[in-house]
């Protein structure tokens, strides 16, 4: 088992590996109350939401489950809201806390919903996706989306502890692993490019989902609120976001991702600013995993929405570009900049 501590004003541990849930009981008798609310959604097998319920149950807590809608197109405010009234009818207080069992888009929602109710709930994270494990579980952003606007409501919140139960992985669907290599081949880009070997279609193992969480604590511990240094773990989701919301969220955030990080080093070597071999290998490590690579059919429709991007601001937009592998760099770019010089690449694809 790998412990990593996110050493922040409010320290926590990440345990990451097979079994990592048993420790549930001991994160939870950290809440002074008796009730512990599980939030998941319908699309998390019951097993895991089980094995969290038996375990609470176990250490003399009352387990109540909130069980959510699952997909991008219900992580809103919709959803924040019915956590509120399940907190609500069920009369949870700040001494109670909350689990969130399950990939990023329960942890986002759940992470948000306990960080504002009644002014903040404690929170345990139970990671269920690759996603979740190797990226959204640390670091303190939840929220949801607002209209096609991507994450754009939110707070920073971190949890108590994260449990990284890789075992949780095996019941993965083919898609869903899949899907959730886009965070895994974006880790490797910008600072594990010896880890590259071992992207294939098969689960991440544990040292490459700790080495992912470890990159992830680094950025994290040096800019907590995510106004610079941080920003590098965006690499591809400028796009990937835009690519997301052009396709009415129907692609999965780890596929736009992909899309988004080849995206922005067409435009990077376009630019003279990438090197020649970043596109080829980033394109390969997304085939290794199974992800799709011809991000120009959706392209027309998702360059205007960049501008929504959290970051863009009157002087444009902010993008990480990779040098070369393993060594990313910050741009500001004018959209127009951008539009033009992405209409030509894909005029010419
Ligand atoms: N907060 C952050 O720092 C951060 C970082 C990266 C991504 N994200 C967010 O994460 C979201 C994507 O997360 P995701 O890819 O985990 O998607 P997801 O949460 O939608 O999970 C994918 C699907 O897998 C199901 N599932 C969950 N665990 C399972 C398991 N063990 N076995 C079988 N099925 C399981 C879910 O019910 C869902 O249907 C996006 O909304 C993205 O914005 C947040």
């Amino acid at each position: 088992m790998k412990d990593i501590l996110f050493n922040l004003d409010r320290p926590y541990h990440a345990r990451i590996g097979r079994g990592a849930v048993n420790g549930l009981a001991a994160a939870a008798n950290t809440f002074t109350g008796k009730r512990a609310v599980v939030i998941t959604d319908d699309g998390v097998p019951t097993e895991h939401v089980s094995k969290c319920a038996s375990l609470l149950e176990a250490s003399g807590k009352t387990p109540l489950v909130c069980v959510l809608k699952s997909g991008e197109r219900n992580k809103n405010l919709g959803s924040v809201r019915s956590v509120y009234s399940f907190l609500y009818e069920n009369g949870v207080t700040r001494s109670d806390g909350v689990i969130g069992v399950g990939g990023g888009i329960v942890l986002d929602t759940a992470g948000f919903a306990a960080a504002t109710y009644m002014r903040g709930l404690p929170f345990i994270s139970v990671p269920t996706t690759i996603i979740a494990q190797t990226d959204s579980a640390y670091g303190g952003k939840t929220g949801v989306d607002f209209l096609d606007g991507k994450n754009h409501i939110g707070v920073f919140s971190h949890p108590r502890e994260v449990l990284c139960d890789t075992d949780f992985l095996r019941t993965l669907s083919e898609a869903e692993r899949v899907c959730g290599m886009g965070e895994v081949v974006k880790y490797v880009a910008i600072a594990l490019p010896h880890m590259s070997e071992t992207l294939s279609r098969d689960l991440p193992s544990d040292e490459l989902i700790a080495g992912c969480v470890d990159v992830k604590k680094r950025y994290v511990e040096a800019d907590e609120f995510d106004t610079g240094e941080r920003h590098v773990l965006n690499f591809g989701h400028t796009f990937g976001h835009a690519f997301e919301a052009a396709s009415g969220f129907s692609i999965p955030h780890g596929q736009a991702v992909a899309y988004g990080m080849l995206a922005v080093s067409a435009l990077g070597e376009r630019l003279g600013i990438t090197d020649g071999s970043v596109l080829p290998a980033i394109r390969q490590a997304c085939i290794a995993c199974g992800l799709e690579t011809d991000f120009a059919p959706l392209a027309p429709s998702a360059l205007p929405l960049l501008v929504r991007d959290k970051k863009a601001d009157g002087k444009g937009l902010e993008l990480v570009l990779l040098e070369k592998l393993g060594k990313p760099v910050r741009l500001k770019l004018s959209a127009e900049d951008v539009f033009s010089h992405m209409r030509s690449l894909i005029s010419t694809e």
